[in-house]
């Protein structure tokens, strides 16, 4: 058999039918789950927390929140990517009409907001709004500024209504009142205008942003507090093919009710028994060791590059008619790569080291000769695994082994501009495929193999290049 690599083949030419402008890359994360985009952020903690999962569903990708943290904090990278354009703000923040003007201006300004719900046991009595106590004396109570006529919507109310009733009355806040009349939640105008700038989100049910987080199989804890907020848990070892690991998913995708991904996996066998023997896993994350981090395959000589991975797991899903989406994760360098694994039959790829290059990822910023790098590691380098949470992503602690390195990326800035370079390179090579959709490609594209010699042919050659010259 042959490990193929993205490296190893390009994708064969095609009648185009459409131009790469007028390609369309929509496309399924999970059985249940759609996306404009078919870009996955890695759980990685130089990649993927709160700010990067926002920016990503809000351009119609998904992030998933890395999970080298305490539950505690991975479940407020949650919330804060739930909050961050809700429809409904369920966890409302209150006062009751005996609070202080000082203290409600201190929660407005600890939570940012503008405009406070007023309730007297669950009742909503009025609402206290930034111009009712802009010059207020502070000692006074809210009782004494609140405005008591509320206008108010009832459970169920719709976007197009909920936008109606903000305009005629000209107002920002609009409490929700359920059957027995008690506040139980809040539509404002800012989250209404938030969507109106990304009509491409990746949203729930509700409107807000979609949300994933990485978990261990082994920690049933961390995975029911997580499904309290997120849609889509990611189970998160390098190799899922393992009996034990295969027994802990199985009893915990039982517990949960959020959608289940599975991984990494990397050959048919280990797909097959994932077909057969789980309940429902919603997608398959699948490659292990083609990670621009990964020491796995170089340390253990073993492992299943993306694109090979990417075949094999396809090859399962199509013969067992199981219509399980694939995650195609590591190894991505730019659009063609992308490309190619979609081809090979994934309906997304997951991108590490792309992203950590990015404003929005966590990692620390630092600037070398003028130049400006950020962070990135592998969650199974010396320093990630020095944080204890994700150790039992690789090998059991005993054996202390490292499976990931960590050093520094160039920064790249927004991750909006990202993903524009990698959309529009990623249309142009389907536009040459001939493939006007991803299920297009993946009907019409053929791989073309390349040698090492073919390789060099395809790379600008034979030209001193600027970064050159300078060294020359
Ligand atoms: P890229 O190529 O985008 O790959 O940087 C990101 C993916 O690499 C995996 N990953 C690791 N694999 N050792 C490994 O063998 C590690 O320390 C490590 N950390 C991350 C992971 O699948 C991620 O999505």
């Amino acid at each position: 058999m042959i490990a193929m690599t993205f490296r190893d083949v390009i994708l064969s030419l095609g009648r185009a039918e459409v131009e790469p402008e007028d390609v369309r890359v929509h496309t399924r994360v999970t059985k249940g789950r759609e996306m404009k985009i078919p870009f996955v952020s890695s759980p990685m903690d130089t990649v993927t927390e709160s700010e990067m999962a926002i920016a990503l569903a809000r351009h119609g990708g998904l992030g998933v929140l890395h999970r080298n943290c305490t539950v505690e904090e991975q479940c407020e990278m949650a919330k804060r990517v739930k909050k961050a354009e809700a429809l409904i703000i369920r966890d409302v923040v209150t006062v009751t009409p005996s609070t202080t003007i000082a203290e409600a201006l201190g929660l407005m300004q600890k939570h940012e907001i503008s405009g406070l719900p007023v309730v007297d046991r669950d009742r909503l009595v009025g609402i206290l709004t930034g111009r009712d106590v802009r010059f207020a004396d502070p000692s006074l109570k809210v009782d004494n500024l609140m405005t008591r006529k509320v206008i108010t919507a009832r459970e169920g109310i719709t976007i197009e209504e909920a936008k109606e009733l903000l305009h005629t009355y000209r107002i920002e806040k609009l409490p929700i009142i359920d059957v027995d009349g008690r506040l139980s939640g809040l539509i404002t105008i800012k989250d209404m205008i938030l969507r109106g700038r990304f009509p491409d989100a990746t949203r729930d049910d509700e409107g807000g942003l979609l949300c994933a987080a990485a978990i261990s199989p082994f920690d049933l804890h961390r995975a029911r507090e997580l499904d309290r907020y997120v849609d889509i848990l990611v189970i998160d070892v390098a190799h899922f093919h393992n009996v034990k690991v295969f027994e802990a998913s199985k009893r915990l995708m039982k517990e949960v009710n959020a959608e289940v991904v599975v991984g990494n996996i990397g050959t048919f066998k280990a797909a097959e028994e994932a077909i057969t023997k789980l309940e429902n896993p919603a997608a398959f994350r699948v490659g292990i060791g083609s990670g621009s981090i990964c020491s796995t395959t170089m340390v253990t000589r073993a492992g299943a590059p993306t694109l090979f991975a990417t075949c094999e797991v396809a090859d399962a899903v199509r013969q067992y008619r199981a219509g399980i989406p694939i995650i195609a994760d590591g190894g991505i360098r730019g659009p063609g790569d992308i490309a190619v694994a979609l081809a090979a039959g994934a309906s997304t790829v997951m991108i590490g080291n792309l992203f950590a290059r990015c404003k929005e990822a966590p990692g620390t910023l630092l600037t070398i000769g003028g130049r400006h790098y950020k962070q990135y590691r592998g969650m199974g380098s010396p320093s990630a695994r020095a944080k204890r949470y994700a150790l039992d992503r690789y090998s059991t602690p005993a054996k202390g082994l490292p499976e990931g390195v960590e050093g520094w990326v160039p920064y790249k800035g927004e991750v909006a501009s990202v993903l524009q370079e990698l959309l529009a390179g990623l249309q142009a090579a389907m536009g040459y495929a001939g493939a006007a959709t991803i299920s297009d490609l993946w009907e019409k594209s053929m791989f073309l193999m390349i040698s090492q010699y073919g390789e060099a042919e395809a790379s600008p050659h034979d030209i001193l290049l600027p970064s050159e010259t300078e060294r020359a």
